[in-house]
């Protein structure tokens, strides 16, 4: 599973040295397609319950799900992107939102308390302490900082399927929940509301977008729980 982290960290690496204004959400795809490719390693989206594709590209007010196509990235625009993919059976899932070009104020902030709230609820995940340990750290510091957490999808175990159990909220009191244990790997993906945390799914059945429009931001990584600790597996 380190070994399957380390490629999708690389994958993102290199994905992001060729994202460009004026790109579709669709070329931004293919271009994800086609360093999976050369890895020869496997999409784990693509088929995964239908989803048609390899990555989530998620624009703006889109939280999560959003399915690639002809949406043009601007100026000033944010895009979650995730992806999955399979290393000899074993699965690694990550995801980061990025700003095209200049990036308003407060859209910046939201992108960095997104990341900085994974980086609180990876810090939680060490033997002995509960899974909402996790949770609770996520929407403490998210909310101290004015922004919301979304309630209506969570983060999950992960190894020779993309989602095994336990759920993670982003969300919840602290001390409740199994008790972490050395070698659990967990996917933990905060995602976090400008305004309302509350979301609805568009007509494809897949996008899920914020109800009141406003900007959402979505970071992700696979991580390992040792004895000393987290150990993030999606880094290069
Ligand atoms: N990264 C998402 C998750 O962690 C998976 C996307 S669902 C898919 O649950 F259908 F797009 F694969
Ligand atoms: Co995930």
């Amino acid at each position: 599973m380190r070994e399957a982290g380390k490629i999708l960290a690389e994958i993102f690496e290199e994905l992001k040295s060729s994202l460009k204004i004026g790109m579709t959400t669709g070329e931004v795809d293919a271009c994800v397609e086609a360093l999976i490719n050369k890895r020869h390693v496997i999409a784990a989206f693509k088929g995964y319950r239908g989803y048609p594709a390899c990555a989530c590209l998620s624009v703006n007010e889109e939280v999560i799900h959003g399915i690639p196509g002809k949406r043009i990235l601007k100026d000033g625009d944010i895009m979650g992107i995730d992806i999955g993919i399979i290393y000899k059976n074993y699965y690694s899932d990550m995801a980061m939102t990025v700003g095209m070009g200049t990036l308003e104020a407060s859209i910046q902030k939201l992108l960095d308390v997104t990341r900085q709230a994974l980086h609180r609820g990876i810090a939680e995940a060490r033997p002995g302490n509960r899974l909402s340990n996790i949770s609770n750290a996520v929407q403490v510091y998210v909310e101290s900082k004015g922004f919301s957490v979304v309630r209506d999808f969570v983060g999950h175990g992960i190894g020779s399927r993309l989602h095994e159990d336990p759920e993670i909220p982003n969300y919840g009191k602290p001390g409740q929940g199994p008790v972490l244990q050395a070698g659990m790997v967990l996917a933990i993906e905060p995602m976090v509301n400008m305004g309302t945390w509350k979301t609805k799914t568009l007509e494809d059945g897949w996008t899920a977008v914020t109800v009141d429009k406003k900007h959402s931001a979505h970071f992700e990584h696979t991580i390992a729980i040792t004895e000393l600790g987290p150990e993030i597996l999606t880094v290069e």
